[in-house]
């Protein structure tokens, strides 16, 4: 240990007397104004869109359905069982302790709150999942939702979602958890006390993710193998990780591209690590305001991020990160990130061993705003002498200063329903459900699809049996929730998916 220290250090000095001898003239600061000057032109370019930009998912009825209306003692599922695609379902304020599943599209599942009381979903600590859906064009709005061991609210595949004005307290391991979806909104929300992600944006594209409050979870917003999403004016405080943009290794969608952080509030994020041991999120250290994984082109502007005692912002590529089975199908590199102005105070001031150590070979000590590891390209920074920093001498000044012409990635003419044919049952129910906690190498919350494959290889019938009423198998791992919302053709579906996917 004593040698490998004297060593990085000396290697340190030799680093810095070289910087030092070729940077003699380059002392003069660069300063950039972020008031007008250039805006970002990369992103997103909606081709089909004829229209400009709209502030919504999912497009306004120009006939509206029947509305059906639920009170307390009623099931909700039963109004969903009756109700027709352009139907609106309003639940009344009251206590309500099930699990809602739609799968038709075109649904609207209002709470209606009066003075202040709104419609419950509680799920008595014993109940997986409050709602989810596979439908398109669904809207999700108002609920309070606490209690859930599973998810609270999750989509399937989705597109065109708004999930507006929820408050979701406790509800296991994913708050808000759209997988799979195309155009999609999540704005109003406030999230708290959930063991992975709050706000959990999974394999989708242009998902807008705004104005929510996230806090007392593992991981506060997190984009995860997604492409071109916004996170603006967000509040996320005492979480271990503030906002995430990352590549999770060994899922279907291997990438994760085109983010903008921006104009959001990030502090406090200090919460000790709760998640499962060995999924993903189990790795964020505590203390991170923003980390960037592996993922492309992300913007961070705007944000106030303070108080996180590992770093500001954590840029990493896999090769330096915890918990992690490379998928040689992922890049595993953080390229193009760009950060602009932020306002970073009180940062890094009390970091890991592996950050403190390669912040050493830059003789850097003290405080951390902004630390990156692993090759990074075409990433860029403006006004770099702001804030304390470690690793980022590869960035170049950007040529823009604000993402001000990017109002939103949503589609203004929405995207195409996603159709699913009954040959593809099997395959979206493993992508949307499954894959949330398994990963086809490696473990994720559950054990890898390679591993259940030795398990049940020919059997998919076992396999049925296991996903309709799992019983805990492993002392390590938490309880897999019972996957008996899925019809007994879906299930077997799914069961001969998982055993034959690859990679
Ligand atoms: C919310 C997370 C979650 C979801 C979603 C999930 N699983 Fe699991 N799964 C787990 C966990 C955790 C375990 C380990 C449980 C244990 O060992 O007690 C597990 C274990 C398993 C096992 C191993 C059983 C054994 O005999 O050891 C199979 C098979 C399985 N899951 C299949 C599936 C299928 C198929 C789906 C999708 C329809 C799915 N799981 C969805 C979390 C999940």
């Amino acid at each position: 240990m004593k040698k490998l220290n004297s060593l990085a250090i000396g290697l340190a000095v030799v680093t810095f007397a070289a910087g030092w001898y070729l940077g003699g003239s380059n002392d003069a600061l660069t300063i950039t104004s972020s008031a007008g000057g250039k805006s970002y032109a990369g992103g997103y370019v909606d081709e089909q869109a004829t229209e400009t930009a709209s502030n919504r998912a999912v497009k306004l009825r120009t006939t509206e359905g029947k509305t059906h209306v639920v009170n307390p003692g009623d099931l909700i599922q039963a109004a969903v069982e009756l109700a027709q695609p352009g139907d609106t379902i309003q639940v009344m304020p009251g206590t309500y302790s099930e699990t809602v599943y739609i799968d038709k599209d075109d649904i609207h599942l209002l709470g209606v709150i009066v003075e202040g009381e709104r419609a419950t979903l509680d799920g008595l600590k014993t109940l997986n999942d409050a709602i989810l859906y596979s439908g398109n064009n669904i809207i999700i709005e108002n609920f309070k939702i606490i209690d859930y061991k599973g998810n609270g609210i999750m989509s399937q595949a989705g597109n065109n979602f708004e999930i507006r004005n929820n408050l979701i307290i406790d509800t296991g391991i994913y708050g808000i958890f759209p997988q799979l979806g195309k155009n999609g909104l999540i704005e109003h929300n406030v999230v708290s006390g959930i063991a992975d992600a709050a706000i959990y944006v999974g394999m989708s594209d242009n998902i807008h993710v705004a104005y929510n409050e996230v806090f007392d979870s593992v991981a506060g917003i997190e984009i995860e193998n997604s492409r071109h999403a916004i996170v603006e004016h967000n509040h996320t405080h005492h979480n271990t990780g503030g906002i995430l943009a990352f590549i999770t290794p060994g899922l279907p969608v291997k990438d994760t591209y085109d983010v903008i952080i921006r104009n959001n509030f990030i502090m406090d994020n200090n919460t000790p690590n709760f998640g499962a041991p060995g999924s993903t999120v189990a790795g964020i250290p505590a203390g991170t305001g923003i980390l960037i994984m592996a993922a492309d082109d992300v913007v961070v502007e705007g944000n106030i991020i303070s108080n996180h005692k590992t770093a500001g912002i954590l840029i990493t590529d896999h090769g330096n990160a915890d918990n992690l089975t490379l998928d040689p199908e992922s890049d595993p590199n953080a390229d193009g990130a760009m950060i602009l102005d932020n306002v970073m105070l009180n940062n890094g001031y009390d970091t890991i061993d592996a950050v403190r150590a390669f912040a050493l070979t830059e003789l850097h000590t003290g405080d951390i705003d902004i630390f990156q590891i692993g090759p990074t390209e075409g990433s860029c920074i403006i006004n770099r002498h702001r804030y304390k920093t470690v690793g980022i001498g590869d960035f170049t000044d950007c040529d823009f200063t604000n993402t001000n012409d990017i109002e939103n990635y949503l589609l203004a003419g929405g995207a195409e329903p996603r159709v699913i044919h009954p040959s593809e049952r099997g395959e979206i129910a493993y992508l949307g459900v499954c894959t949330g906690c398994h990963a086809y190498a490696g473990r994720l919350i559950g054990p890898s699809v390679q591993e259940i494959q030795a398990l049940y290889a020919n059997r998919p019938e076992a396999l049925v049996q296991y996903i309709n009423a799992p019983t805990p198998m492993r002392t390590d791992y938490p309880e897999m929730p019972a996957q008996n919302y899925l019809d007994a053709e879906t299930q077997l579906a799914v069961a001969n998916y998982i055993l034959q996917v690859g990679n």
